[in-house]
């Protein structure tokens, strides 16, 4: 004590001192700033079943009233008191601003110059025209504006939101919380399901209650947007439960590639408020007088009759206004990465594209280890960065390849990481400035790369380049697969200067900006988004990829889970789906290959393995399963997915997919464990046919079926009343079968 006590008076002497000096001047006055009377009003968002009502009150404040039936009239909702307390508001803004009356997380916050943080928001118009809202909002005292955009697709039931925030005063701001869209519902329960997950076991699905205070989604990895988790969920009111075909569900989705954030806040009375957008970590953004934020879309959907539906919409937007080219079929191929890794050469990649042709495959796609010469990519350890053909491995040159692919009858894809580089490189030598590093720290390598800075224009030039490149070793280059095999670490931008603040949305800007670039020059090449199997699968990139490559591992059981939870949100038309080898080479599990071939073909369909290993009885049956595949193939790429047995809930998946006007449909089953007689006929009831019509139900790709009512016809009435019950008794037994009106 006695030791203690002269360093605790000079403490509280310099506490004293500080106290003493004036802060500096602000700029606060007393008189309060006049808010314009509003006339109060009922904004109704519509789309074919649902709506999205909107309050204004007379002050202007704009309130969430109802997301969820549309109803016939919404004018009703002029005089609702939507349970908030008069002298604090917890609860239902519709894009609530740091202070005010406001209590809760914000979906907007502020730091003004005078190191005031306080923004009101007020309605000061609207517009509709065809589809599209917009409200016009603003900061009476501030001069801070937000536009909240809505975009509708009716027959989807899908809301596009997003935020466009403009600082008009007269001095520079920094935005700290700068969300897409925000949306409070109220229901007695809420139950949440979402994504979790790590490398190759991408998108496993999480279901919790949720209760008072606030639940986060975020990601931080910069680059792989969906590794650990996915910019996207489903909540279903009033229930605790998962159900496919009943109940009200709210599904949600960001559009945006990089770091996203999530959030679920209850506050005292009980209402959910849900926010997404990017992820404000590390990222306060600076506008100036006049400058404006546009934020990423956040895409909502809601269904009165369970999940099922509210993917189904969230499928029918993405094909139709999202995706590249959306519901396009692409071609089935066969990729080398796992027959050969980087152990080839042009004789070699021929001996496979002629297994490929004979197979009846379309495509080939040459994986990794086409490039380098000085330091050339035979493992992951050099290479990345020198685009450059490997002379020594493939002399003939890439277009010696692509031409035998196309003489063969078969496309030609080629493999590219060109946002990366190897410290084994010309590219990490001549560029080091381009290297995404913090000044003064080890810059750490994941694969033993490194990630080049694409919040710098240069960069983006020779990222553009890479691709351009590419093309040009070939005018027979039909596919590029664009992979991504690391997140962010230390980050930081040597062109950034002091803005680092302005890195992370910097980077995915200007990755969007390269892809535009690439989606001028080459508007049909069909792009892969890989990124070390499934960390960039979002609603961002699908507006320049064609598919995705749901995990790096293949194998079937594994496939399953990931498969079924990325149905969820995203529709099959994106997922390549690859038959590898057995013992398979991520798990060592041993499936048979038909159950390979079954679940393969409920997305677009590949082969990712030596042909050569397979037997002449293998090569038979896939030869079979490819051809039939053929025929029913614009059912996965553009029909309705009925989610029928989920493998997170029993011992089997079984899933249907229907064509729109219901006159033809798919129907896969999956048996994951052993059924005793107790349980041995698994009854199915099978979703979305016509009832009154007949379909002939017809057993793919075997001799004998496991069903008595194969070859026949049945009323969907008939097959949706659980008369449908394939005996699938051994574990890995699967079956598809199709669905014919006469
Ligand atoms: C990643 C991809 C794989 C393969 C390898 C090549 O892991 O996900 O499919 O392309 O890179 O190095």
């Amino acid at each position: 004590m006695k030791k203690i006590l002269p360093i605790a008076l000079i403490f509280l002497a310099s506490i004293g001192a500080e106290a003493r000096k004036q802060p500096k001047k602000a700029q606060f006055t007393h008189e309060t700033v006049e808010i314009p009377a509003v006339t109060p009003q009922v904004i109704a968002v519509e789309t074919a079943h649902s709506a999205l009502i909107l309050q204004v009150d007379e002050k202007g404040v704009v309130r969430t009233v109802h997301y969820g039936n549309r109803i016939a009239d919404p004018g009703q909702f002029l005089r609702f008191d939507p349970r908030y307390y008069r002298d604090l508001d917890p609860g239902s803004l519709n894009y609530p601003a740091a202070g005010g009356r406001f209590v809760g997380n914000p979906a907007l916050s502020v730091l003004y110059a005078d190191g005031t943080r306080n923004t009101e928001l007020h309605y000061t118009s609207h517009e509709t025209s065809g589809d599209r809202t917009v409200l016009h909002l603003k900061d009476y005292v501030t001069a801070m504006e937000v536009d909240l955009v809505y975009e509708c697709c009716p027959e989807a039931d899908v809301i596009v939101a997003r935020s466009v925030i403009r600082n008009g005063g007269s001095k520079a701001v920094t935005l700290t919380d700068f969300a897409s869209s925000s949306l409070t519902v109220s229901a007695r329960k809420y139950f949440l399901t979402h994504f979790h997950g790590t490398w190759a076991e991408e998108m496993q699905i999480d279901r919790e209650p949720l209760g008072h205070g606030t639940k986060v989604l975020e990601s931080r990895r910069g680059i792989q947007t969906s590794q650990c988790g996915n910019p996207s969920f489903f909540l279903s009111l009033d229930t605790a439960e998962w159900s496919e075909t009943s109940g009200e569900v709210i599904a949600g989705a960001l559009a945006w590639s990089g770091n996203w954030r999530i959030s679920f806040e209850e506050p005292e009375n009980g209402q959910m408020r849900i926010i997404g957008g990017i992820n404000p970590y590390a990222s306060a953004w600076p506008l100036k007088p006049g400058e404006t934020f546009t934020t990423p879309d956040m895409i909502w959907t809601w269904s009165g009759s369970g999940a099922g539906q509210a993917s189904r919409n969230l499928h029918r937007w993405a094909r139709k206004r999202q995706i590249n080219a959306g519901g396009r079929i692409t071609p089935t191929l066969l990729n080398n990465w796992e027959g050969t890794y980087f152990d080839f050469n042009a004789q070699l990649l021929k001996g496979i594209i002629d297994d490929a042709a004979a197979m009846g495959l379309e495509m080939f796609v040459l994986d990794d280890g086409w490039f380098g010469n000085e330091f050339p990519r035979n493992d992951d350890r050099a290479g990345l960065g020198d685009w450059e053909l490997n002379e020594k491995k493939l002399p003939e040159g890439i277009d010696h390849l692509a031409s035998y692919a196309h003489a063969k009858g078969l496309k030609f894809g080629i493999w590219i990481e060109p946002e990366m580089v190897n410290p084994a490189s010309n590219l990490a030598r001549q560029h080091p400035d381009w290297i995404v590093q913090s000044p003064g720290r080890e810059r750490e390598q994941i694969r033993n790369q490194w990630t080049l800075d694409l919040s710098n224009p240069a960069v983006q030039d020779f990222v553009f380049g890479v691709f351009d490149r590419t093309m040009s070793l070939s005018p027979r280059i039909d596919y590029i697969k664009w992979d991504c095999n690391r997140s962010i670490t230390s980050f930081g931008s040597p062109y950034l200067g002091t803005e680092q603040d302005r890195f992370f949305i910097g980077y995915i800007q200007g990755l969007y900006s390269v892809l535009d670039r690439v989606r001028a020059k080459y508007p049909d090449t069909i792009i892969q988004c890989c990124s070390s199997g499934g960390a960039r699968v979002d609603y961002g990139q699908l507006r320049y990829f064609n598919e995705v490559w749901t995990s790096d591992n293949t194998d079937a059981d594994s496939r399953i889970g990931i498969q079924y939870a990325t149905s969820l949100i995203y529709p099959a038309c994106i997922m390549g789906d690859h038959v590898s080898v057995v013992p398979n080479h991520q798990t060592g599990s041993i499936t048979p290959l038909k159950f390979r071939f079954d679940l393969a073909c409920t997305g677009r369909l590949g082969m990712e393995l030596q042909p050569k290993t397979l037997t002449p009885a293998e090569r038979a049956f896939a030869d079979r399963c490819i051809k039939s595949y053929k025929g029913y193939r614009d059912l996965v790429f553009n029909g309705d997915l009925y989610r029928l047995a989920s493998p997170y809930e029993g011992d089997d998946y079984a899933l249907m997919y229907v064509s729109e006007d219901k006159s033809r449909a798919v129907v896969f089953v999956f048996n994951l464990a052993f059924r005793n007689r107790d349980k041995f006929a698994a009854e199915y009831k099978l979703q979305g046919l016509d009832p009154a019509r007949r379909y002939k139900v017809t057993e793919l790709n075997v001799d004998k079926s496991c069903w008595w009512g194969d070859g026949k016809a049945f009323t969907g009435e008939f097959l949706a009343s659980g008369g449908f019950n394939p005996s699938l008794r051994k574990p890995h037994a699967s079956a598809v079968f199709l669905l014919t009106t006469l």
